[in-house]
């Protein structure tokens, strides 16, 4: 019995899954479809992935192609697969070609002309409305969102808005962004959603005025300085149905999301003590370590040391303690948050 191997996220099932299952059933007897787990599209950098694991493998099981379905969901299991399940063929659309020859150590490897002018991102984007982003401020951290944004289908930057800046030559020229520096409102104009990552004393005013725009925002840290300032701009965003969100990456990244499901769930025991550290150093010259106003180690970095203190022992501390080192000019160098809980503490440390 010739057995044949396929994989793939099938999402939003259509006419080119099905043809390929096909060829590839037609290419043996016994055909074996592996489909992605959420997780593994996401470390993948498919993240937009829109029908559940579930649906899609009864999208695979309804074409009556595949005998058996397994669910792939790490690097390395194909070559797994070949030896566990005896496999003679691995097969793949040709927009793979090249990429798995190295299974040809384990079986023959087959690519099947891809069906044209279809594909589940195309569907993806057809389907689902583009949010065109803007950025504001256009430091150091624009570069690296605008790689990583490349990976999210549904969002397209397409402008900058920096006030100092008449021309960002090497944003311009590398992204074809265009820059906004004279009006706020008109850059506002061409976008559904912002990105703010303009320096922290500015984020409120920035905030504040695209919301009043119906933007939605996703705003760097410290998206306030004060408390009645995120709560106004909260409130105003779910009143109007606009995403507000400050963008502490981590509290998104599957591996903390994982290590505090594992903490939550008791397999340690009951969670009495949390201690968050972040370290980054800054270059004495850098705007970080001259400008004592806005900057310093709390305001760039306690959001990131507060999230697992509040995410396991919540929002209901009893005391809040700061202490904090300052440099000769001022600058918060080092602070150390402690937080007391009814059945237990926390303390933070962050320092640049
Ligand atoms: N495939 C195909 N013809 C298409 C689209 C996909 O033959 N027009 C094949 C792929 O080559 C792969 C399998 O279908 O072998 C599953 O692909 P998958 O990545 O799930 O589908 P895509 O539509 O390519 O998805 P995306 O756009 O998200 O990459």
């Amino acid at each position: 019995m010739k057995k044949v191997i396929t994989y793939g996220t099938y999402d939003l099932f259509h006419n080119g899954h099905y043809n390929l299952l096909k060829r590839a059933k037609e290419l043996g007897d016994y055909l074996i479809v592996g489909v992605t787990t959420e997780h593994y599209d996401e470390a993948r950098g498919k993240v937009n992935v829109v029908d559940s694991l579930m649906t899609r493998i009864e999208n695979v099981r309804s074409t009556g192609f595949a005998d058996e379905i397994i669910v792939e969901d790490h690097v390395g299991q194909k070559i797994e697969d070949i030896q566990k399940y005896d496999v003679d063929i691995f097969t793949l659309g040709s927009d793979w070609v090249g990429t798995f020859d190295y299974l040809k150590q384990f079986c023959e490897v087959v690519y099947l002309d891809r069906t044209p002018d279809v594909s589940s991102t195309q569907i993806r984007n057809n389907s689902f409305k583009i949010i065109n982003l803007g950025i504001v401020g256009t430091g150091r951290i624009v570069p690296r969102f605008l790689s990583e944004v490349k990976y999210v289908s549904g969002v397209n930057v397409i402008c900058t808005f920096n006030p100092e800046v008449r021309e960002d030559k090497f944003l311009k020229k590398r992204y074809v962004l265009d820059n906004y520096y004279e009006s706020y409102d008109e850059f506002l104009d061409k976008v559904d959603a912002i990105y703010i990552a303009s320096p922290n004393e500015t984020h409120y005013e920035y905030a504040k005025k695209a919301l009043h725009a119906s933007k939605h925002v996703l705003c760097e840290k410290p998206l306030c300085f004060k408390r009645d300032e995120a709560e106004e701009l909260y409130d105003y965003a779910k009143e109007n149905d606009l995403v507000l969100m400050e963008a502490i990456k981590t509290a998104y990244c599957p591996g903390f999301q994982q290590l505090m499901n594992v903490a939550s769930s008791g397999v340690i025991g009951d969670i009495r003590d949390v201690e968050a550290t972040y370290t980054r150093l800054a270059d004495p010259n850098s705007r970080e370590r001259t400008s004592s106003m806005y900057e310093g180690s709390f305001l760039e970095f306690g959001s990131y040391t507060l999230l697992p203190a509040i995410k396991l022992l919540g929002k209901e501390y009893s005391d809040i303690r700061f202490k904090t080192l300052y440099d000769d000019k001022g600058v918060d160098i080092y602070t150390k948050i402690d937080l007391d809980y009814d059945n237990g503490m926390a303390t933070s440390k962050v320092r640049r």
